[in-house]
């Protein structure tokens, strides 16, 4: 046994301090939101305890394919993708539990190469939690943790002195990002890579229409309840009055848009306060609040996209349905110069 001053803990900065934001700046984006025509909650407020562990049981699903075909992408790409990169820095944009980058971990370990590890997530708990089980779990892994959004992350980088960078994004939550959000945070990310740092997507293909909305409407119900959950979510932050027996999850494949789209639809004609935000708001029968979008993609589209980013295609990774891919891609000296980055982070 190791005498407790010898046990390694992580370095994590909290680049938020909820104690010293003021309480009329939280919520402005729900305010915004309910506020518009079509009223909508952003997906972050999908993901509080419950909400992330209702995610997690998602994940294990039978019908959500996603997870399982990005790990067994995983699987047999991580070793190469330590062969390409050698010794790096890993930054990863919303590590939640960290369970897909232990393949990558575990890749980097084989080949004796060295890892420093970035895990950037808004939740204090589990960014905390896993980097804590990762540095027992590996002894050659440094980790060095970022609690905050991906934007104040990116701006808070800690110093690199291994031989690359390495950004990587898994899970395909960039499927939640609407095209103007997309073009701001390729902005952001190419801030923090030199020519020849390497960017990694995973996001999920455009396949059948059957099978896209069996994985939002599982048999068990359990998507409905993840969703439902938003309001109870901001019942609980924002003293709000939802009465959950009155909505009615719904989600459906929209292919003008090539988008899941996640609503909640009111039962009835009703009014509901949110005394924190000083905000009430009615809804008709039949009306709904959108709480995510999830894109299904197309990978020349994807390919062409990273391009214009200034991120070339180094190596594209697949299943053998193409139900989901991962992208290698490699920072260029330039970004095309006529895109227009007009989308303005919240919190920013
Ligand atoms: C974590 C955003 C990728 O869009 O599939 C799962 C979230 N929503 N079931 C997705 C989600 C409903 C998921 N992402």
């Amino acid at each position: 046994m190791a005498p407790i001053s010898s046990i390694r803990q992580p370095i994590i900065d909290y680049l938020v301090d909820p104690s010293k934001v003021a309480p009329i700046d939280q919520g402005q984006d729900v305010i915004q939101g309910l506020t518009l025509q079509q009223k909508t909650i952003p997906p972050h407020y999908l993901y509080d305890r419950l909400g992330s562990q209702l995610f997690e049981e998602i994940c294990g699903l039978p019908e959500y394919y996603p997870t399982r075909t990005e790990t067994s992408i995983l699987q047999t790409s991580a070793p190469k993708l330590a062969q390409i990169t050698g010794n790096c820095q890993l930054i990863e944009l919303g590590s939640g539990s960290s369970t897909k980058t232990r393949l990558i971990i575990e890749a980097y370990q084989k080949a004796g190469y060295s890892l420093a590890y970035v895990p950037v997530d808004v939740s204090t708990n589990i960014l905390t939690e896993s980097a804590q089980s990762l540095l027992l779990n590996y002894p050659f892994l440094e980790v060095h943790g970022l609690v905050g959004n991906y934007y104040l992350a990116l701006k808070n980088l800690p110093d690199n002195n291994l031989d690359s960078r390495l950004v990587c994004f898994l899970g395909s939550t960039l499927g939640n990002f609407d095209p103007k959000e997309c073009d701001y945070f390729f902005n952001q990310v190419m801030t923090v890579l030199k020519p020849g740092d390497y960017f990694l997507l995973g996001v999920d293909l455009q396949k059948p229409m059957p099978i896209l909305e069996a994985a939002y409407n599982d048999a068990q119900g359990i998507t409905a309840a993840f969703n439902l959950n938003i309001l109870q979510h901001l019942n609980w932050r924002f003293a709000g009055n939802f009465n959950l027996t009155n909505f009615k999850h719904q989600a459906f494949f929209n292919p003008e848009q090539s988008q899941i789209e996640m609503h909640l639809v009111s039962l009835g004609q009703q009014e509901v306060r949110l005394e924190k935000l000083d905000l009430t708001i009615t809804l008709a029968a039949g009306e709904t609040i959108q709480t995510e979008i999830s894109r299904k993609f197309s990978l020349q589209y994807l390919q062409d996209y990273l391009q214009k980013q200034g991120l070339k295609s180094h190596t594209v990774w697949t299943d053998n349905d193409q139900w989901f891919a991962l992208l290698l891609t490699q920072a260029t000296n330039q970004s095309d110069p006529m895109l227009n980055n007009t989308f303005k982070a919240p919190q920013d």
